[in-house]
């Protein structure tokens, strides 16, 4: 099998504004820069809002800086009348590597079906940006169902658009985990991360399978950030409140040190 390379991710959600956003990125950088962080080792992407997004894409182009960054959400539709919402072009145009999609808070508060999920990441992949697949399943759905069924109905209707040559990643977030303190244990992670993968398998062949990278988020930190890597069917972390302190979250990229 292929070595897949961890992704760690910040999601910033709805905090810092463009001014904020380019002293974090220059002090993330400076930081694990300063720390000798290897970036081919373990890839770091940060996703801060849409005005931010021009700010943050000249200061890592003007200095060259080793960080993966992109949009929180996408329109599925190419262009035309949907007020208020952010082509795939547009992301492309400020070289997004990646976009969220289906984050919980979307399919939650903006109603988002499995549906829109699947043409957002078909929109995402035709104009080469890896779509962060979001899964997971709310604390009501767990234990009527388990902790599997939901995400991987989720990312069966997700891939309904999909082909095998696509570059995505898949992230498993419970939404009972999330901003909540309580972190899924490792094992429950690698369970639903495991369960994703044969998803993958299914619908898109062994080799997709095996180099597609399943992150786990959900109240990740410094201090649990290591469980979760040392589970085979994880391969980094979708951070969330985490992720808007810079120490704290170099700390977490560093979770090897
Ligand atoms: O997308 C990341 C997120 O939903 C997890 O948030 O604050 O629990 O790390 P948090």
């Amino acid at each position: 099998t292929v070595r897949r390379v961890p992704l760690i991710a910040g999601n910033w959600k709805m905090n810092l504004d463009h001014l904020q956003a380019i002293a974090f990125v220059q002090k993330l950088a400076w930081t694990l820069k300063d720390a000798n962080h290897d970036f081919s080792a373990v890839e770091v992407a940060v996703f801060p809002p849409f005005t931010d997004l021009r700010s943050v894409q000249t200061l890592v182009a003007a200095d060259k800086l080793p960080l993966a960054f992109g949009g929180q959400d996408v329109s599925e539709h190419e262009s035309g009348a949907f007020t208020g919402e952010i082509s795939a072009a547009f992301l492309e145009a400020l070289e997004s590597r990646y976009v969220i999609v289906g984050h919980s808070e979307r399919r939650t508060l903006h109603a988002e079906t499995d549906e829109q999920v699947a043409g957002k990441v078909a929109a995402a992949i035709a104009h080469n940006i890896a779509p962060i697949i979001c899964v997971g399943e709310t604390a009501e759905d767990l234990e009527t169902h388990g902790a599997s069924a939901v995400p991987v109905a989720q990312l069966r209707a997700a891939l309904s658009r999909v082909d095998s040559a696509a570059d995505f990643v898949v992230a498993y977030e419970p939404v009972w985990a999330i901003g909540s303190g309580q972190a899924a244990t490792p094992e429950q992670a690698e369970q639903v991360a495991a369960a994703l993968r044969a998803v993958i398998a299914e619908v898109l062949g062994d080799d997709v399978a095996g180099k597609t990278r399943i992150l786990y988020g959900g109240s990740v930190k410094s201090g649990n950030i290591a469980g979760f890597m040392r589970e085979p069917n994880v391969d980094g972390a979708l951070v969330g409140g985490a992720s808007l302190d810079v120490n704290e979250f170099a700390a977490i990229v560093r979770y090897q040190k």
